[in-house]
């Protein structure tokens, strides 16, 4: 087995031998030495941690006769199972390293989740292919460090994805890349005037106030409607950065209108340290309507930060955002020393490179868009069926829309309701800072429901209201 790294303080009180035994009975508690693992011998393990052979004699010896270790004659000291003690059981912490699968709490029977995508239609096939290429063809660049910014040839093929899908402009000097929106947000905020303040929409995707709370940037809301973000409210105030979803709302699915747009760009152009940061999440599935090109697009005076994502349009595990920079903050970027980044790894990178280059992404969009938008209809054509109990809005993009609920219930009601059903659905609430308004509303999030499931769910849904 390897050393047992540990830190032993010669000056402290506790005698060595007590700190050894501490912290090897600590180890095996919570997992990190396992059963049957074999301890290092004492005269390797006081080379290693300079301290008597003795002292760990001691230790392994008060081990022993406690039953955290078992010796075997000639073989060493062996870590016991230490299920079978009755004492440790008790004392053991439910801490998230020591649950096992069966541990975790039975996750409800009809799950609507937001995070999650189509399985079935996944193309695994192809990132089988592009996964192999990549070691194949690679090798050694592989195992180097990549650009901190992101492999050119993935910033190339988004540049040029993105300019024909959403009209936005740039070049791949302009492209960033990371592995969450989150960590794209926190690159942002290095690059912004020192004096920002965030306004942001409410409700809200709660990672954004979460990361400028950590970062302690200041923010406050500002109420969305049914046009998108209340504008005149951002002209009111001091503030210099606005973070928007204007092509999908999240969560509540509504569509900044033209004139909105408009407003926004040109209150961001009258002062040179105003930003728009623009997420466009999951734009790529819109099933009504022309699509709406990205704010970015209308954008002369390089006010706009684009930021999207490939956890909708590929899937959530494969932890790649990409941003786009106005041309003056990328030059910035390229100036600035040490920023984070340089998260993704090399072979993901070059997968979905292949995969754009290759025009199977735009395939996979198009198949994906068709087996999103009958997913959605199956849901709409049952809830439609029911006006007395729901209305929905927000259903013509993406994987979620809102459930409003109209039947005399409170969201409170309904909760207990979805719960006493094996349900899992997310209040709008739960996005909401400032609570202005009781209506129950849930956002129902369908992606990743089996299609042979979708009925099911929806009845069930259904049925838990009425
Ligand atoms: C508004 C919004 N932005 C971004 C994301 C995705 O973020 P990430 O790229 O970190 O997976 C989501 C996911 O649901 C979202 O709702």
């Amino acid at each position: 087995m390897e050393m047992l790294m540990f830190h032993i303080d010669k000056s402290h009180h506790q005698p060595i031998y007590m700190q050894l035994y501490e912290k090897i009975r600590d180890s095996i508690i919570n997992g990190q030495l396992q059963e049957g693992e074999k301890l290092p011998s004492k005269r390797h393990l006081g080379e290693y941690l300079a301290i008597s052979q003795t002292t760990i004699e001691n230790a392994y010896a008060q081990l022993v006769d406690e039953g955290y270790i078992y010796s075997k004659q000639r073989s060493g000291f062996f870590v016991s199972d230490i299920d079978t003690l009755p004492l440790i059981s008790q004392q053991r912490e439910m801490t998230e390293s020591t649950m096992t699968l069966a541990d975790t709490p039975p996750s409800s029977r009809y799950m609507f989740q937001l995070g999650a995508i189509d399985k079935a239609h996944f193309p695994f096939e192809q990132f089988r292919k592009y996964a192999k290429e990549a070691f194949d063809t690679l090798q050694h660049t592989l195992v180097e460090t990549g650009d901190q910014q992101g492999d050119f040839t993935l910033r190339q093929q988004i540049s040029h994805y993105l300019f024909h899908s959403r009209g936005v402009q740039s070049t791949p000097e302009q492209v960033i890349i990371a592995s969450s929106t989150e960590q794209l947000l926190s690159i942002i905020t290095d690059l912004l005037p020192s004096q920002h303040t965030f306004m942001l929409e409410d409700p809200i995707y709660p990672q954004v106030p979460q990361l400028l709370t950590r970062k302690h940037i200041p923010f406050h809301f500002i109420p969305v409607q049914d046009d998108g973000i209340h504008v005149a409210h951002i002209e009111q105030c001091d503030d210099n950065i606005v973070y928007i979803t204007p092509s999908h709302q999240f969560p509540t699915g509504v569509t900044m209108s033209l004139q909105n747009r408009v407003k926004l760009l040109k209150w961001a152009s009258a002062h040179p340290d105003r930003y728009i940061i623009e997420d466009d999440y999951d734009s790529e599935f819109r099933y009504e309507g022309k699509p709406i090109p990205a704010l970015q697009s209308l954008d002369k005076a390089e006010r706009v930060i684009y930021v999207s994502t490939f956890s909708k349009s590929i899937a959530p595990s494969i932890r790649i955002a990409y941003a786009v920079l106005p041309a003056h903050l990328a030059k910035q970027y390229h100036q600035t020393r040490n920023i984070e980044g340089g998260t993704v790894p090399r072979h993901t990178q070059y997968m979905v490179s292949r995969f754009m280059e290759s025009n199977q992404f735009e395939r996979h969009l198009n198949r994906m868009r068709k087996i999103y938008r009958q997913k959605r209809d199956v849901l709409l054509n049952h809830l439609s069926q029911h006006p007395t109990l729901c209305r929905i809005d927000g259903a013509q993009t993406g994987m979620h829309f809102i459930v409003t609920i109209h039947n005399g219930l409170s969201e409170q009601d309904c909760l207990q309701r979805f719960k006493a059903h094996a349900i899992d659905i997310q209040p709008l609430s739960h996005y909401r800072f400032h609570a202005n308004d009781t209506t129950p509303r849930f956002v129902l999030g369908f992606g990743g429901i089996d299609d042979n499931e979708l009925a099911n769910h929806v009845e069930q849904l259904i049925h838990a209201l009425q």
